[in-house]
């Protein structure tokens, strides 16, 4: 019985911040955290360890084995622990021969690790993409964990991350995989946002129910903060955190935090808690958010508009350009005509008030690396 959500994946994973530091401690600590502050409540659910987790050689069987000196009680005493609280328990592996860090990967060993999940409690599993066989379509071998996945007496998200490459937009969903990584790597800073996001402009088509487009984890609250130094580079203002945030959250990928949540700033805990724009991101019907852009500055100012299931729109008015500009959005271009006496009344998801109801479309300066975001009804004007 397939019991995984059909919309977007929240949780935490560990690779932004601690890459290849990782232990036990960490996770245990991580899930109190999100816990206590009440972030399981907002929604985030999977506490997931990333690369680097196992042994550099399997064991005597083939199996893989845990890192003895990281993870001393074992896995399935991390995953009980993790349980315990409520909460999911979510593990790496890649369709190569090594994962990306070299370590060992599912490749030809994909029914024998997913019946090691399975034995762990895994409920999550993230498939990379690195040392992959040139020979082997990534299809069959998405397929393969696939089936894997499916059968090992347990069910398992399957978050496949092969960041775009071979056009996996056309053969993902066939593959089983829960979500998909659209994209290369993010780093803490606003280029690295603003190249990530803009990469997905236009492909909204693809995501959807049961098989997201992942835009890669959050780096909401990192501020240069990370044991990794190319992921760390910069760090962003909180507002610039906020637009990340609305972004990833109405283009509907995954929300995973990437940040460490044990030493979050109010503003962080603000930003990832935000009801409103989770809910945008959980909205049941899981439609992409398409682009309107701005007549007169296409290219930096823009409208993302996603249709919700209760009839209105979440509008995310963003501003990726270093100098205030105008964005309007006529509504015209998102099927409301003035004619017939329909217009939008606008709540705004970051100030959580509603600002009136508007007839022909809406307009506002926005700051550099900036967005207002909202939800919109449809009303009789
Ligand atoms: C790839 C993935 C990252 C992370 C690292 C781990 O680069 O895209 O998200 O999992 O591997 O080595």
């Amino acid at each position: 019985m397939n019991t995984i959500k059909h919309t977007p994946a929240m949780g935490w994973n560990s690779w932004n911040t601690f890459s290849e530091k990782i232990d036990e401690e960490l996770l245990r600590s991580s899930a109190d955290a999100i816990v206590s502050l009440g972030l399981r409540d907002a929604g985030y659910e999977y506490v997931v360890i990333d690369d680097c987790w196992s042994l550099k050689r399997r064991g005597s069987k083939g199996d893989l084995v845990a890192d003895p000196a990281k993870f001393p009680s074992g896995m399935k005493a991390l995953a009980d622990y993790i349980h315990g609280k409520g909460l999911k328990f979510g593990i790496y592996s890649c369709a190569g021969t090594r994962t990306c860090a070299d370590y060992p990967a599912s490749f030809e060993h994909e029914f024998q690790d997913a019946e090691t999940f399975a034995s762990w409690g895994v409920d999550y599993l993230k498939y990379d993409y690195c040392f992959k066989p040139a020979g082997i379509p990534g299809n069959v071998l998405y397929r393969r964990m696939n089936a894997a996945l499916r059968n090992c007496g347990r069910p398992i998200l399957f978050s496949a991350c092969n960041w775009g490459a071979d056009n996996v937009y056309e053969w993902i969903r066939t593959t089983g995989a829960h979500s998909f990584r659209s994209t290369g790597d993010i780093q803490d800073n606003w280029t690295s946002v603003e190249k990530l996001f803009k990469s997905q402009i236009g492909k909204e088509p693809y995501t959807g129910a049961y098989c997201h487009s992942d835009l890669d984890m959050l780096i909401v609250g990192m501020k240069g903060r990370s044991e990794n130094s190319w992921i760390a580079l910069g760090g962003c203002t909180d507002e610039e955190y906020r637009t990340h945030f609305s972004l990833w959250a109405i283009y509907g990928s995954p929300l995973m935090i990437g940040c460490d949540i044990r030493n979050m700033s109010d503003a962080t805990k603000e930003t990832l808690m935000n009801k409103d724009v989770i809910a945008i991101n959980q909205d049941a019907e899981c439609r992409g958010a398409y682009c309107v852009p701005q007549w007169n500055n296409p290219e930096q100012a823009m409208t993302m508009v996603k249709p919700l299931s209760d009839g209105g729109y979440a509008l995310c008015m963003v501003n990726f350009g270093d100098a205030p500009s105008q964005v309007s959005v006529q509504f015209w271009d998102i099927g409301l005509t003035s004619s017939q006496h329909k217009g939008l009344s606008l709540y705004d998801c970051w100030s959580h008030e509603d600002i009136g109801a508007f007839a022909d479309g809406y307009a506002d300066t926005i700051a550099p690396h900036a967005c207002r975001l909202f939800r919109g009804k449809v009303v009789d004007i």
